[in-house]
């Protein structure tokens, strides 16, 4: 069974999975919403639900207070759709709106905050991102090292 979900305010529609997150269903059908963590800890992808229920799932209960929950926000990196919804939420653009680029870059400093997130500091030709991800995909390339970045996702400082 799937749902459709509404962003406004653009009025984008994309389809949910009962058992998907509406996170995951969004970047799937091209659509960026903000997230970090993916995990329920972070609180970059929090959002309204305008319209319809949702499963909030497992998150830090600090992430999302109750109050939050009782003016309608949800984070959409755990919430499941219950029903049609309608939800309010930044977006960054479309992922085919974004051209993927290959940059040169260097690792500049490894900071680890647990067991399983690592802050990386990468060294770009003009200037520098800071890069919170649990993942990125490097490319060796001869004596230097390449990342792949989205500019959604990759917040510069
Ligand atoms: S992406 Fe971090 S809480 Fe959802």
């Amino acid at each position: 069974m799937s749902f459709t979900t509404t962003i406004l305010p653009s009025g984008h529609k994309f389809t949910v999975d009962a058992d998907e997150n509406i996170l995951e269903a969004g970047l799937r059908q091209g659509f960026t919403l903000p997230y970090s963590c993916r995990d329920g800890v972070c609180g970059a992808c929090k959002g309204k639900i305008i319209q319809g229920e949702v499963d909030y799932g497992k998150y830090q209960a600090s992430t999302l207070s109750a109050a939050e929950k009782s003016a309608g926000m949800a984070l959409f990196c755990c919430a499941k759709p219950k029903s049609d919804l309608v939800i309010e939420c930044r977006e960054v653009s479309t992922l085919n709106d974004i051209p993927v680029k290959l940059l040169p870059t260097r690792v500049h400093k490894l900071v680890k905050l647990a067991d399983d997130v690592m802050v990386i500091y990468l060294k770009l030709p003009k200037r520098a991102l800071a890069v919170s991800c649990r993942t990125i995909h490097r490319y060796p390339a001869k004596n230097r090292q390449t990342a792949q970045l989205l500019p959604g996702q990759c917040p510069a400082r």
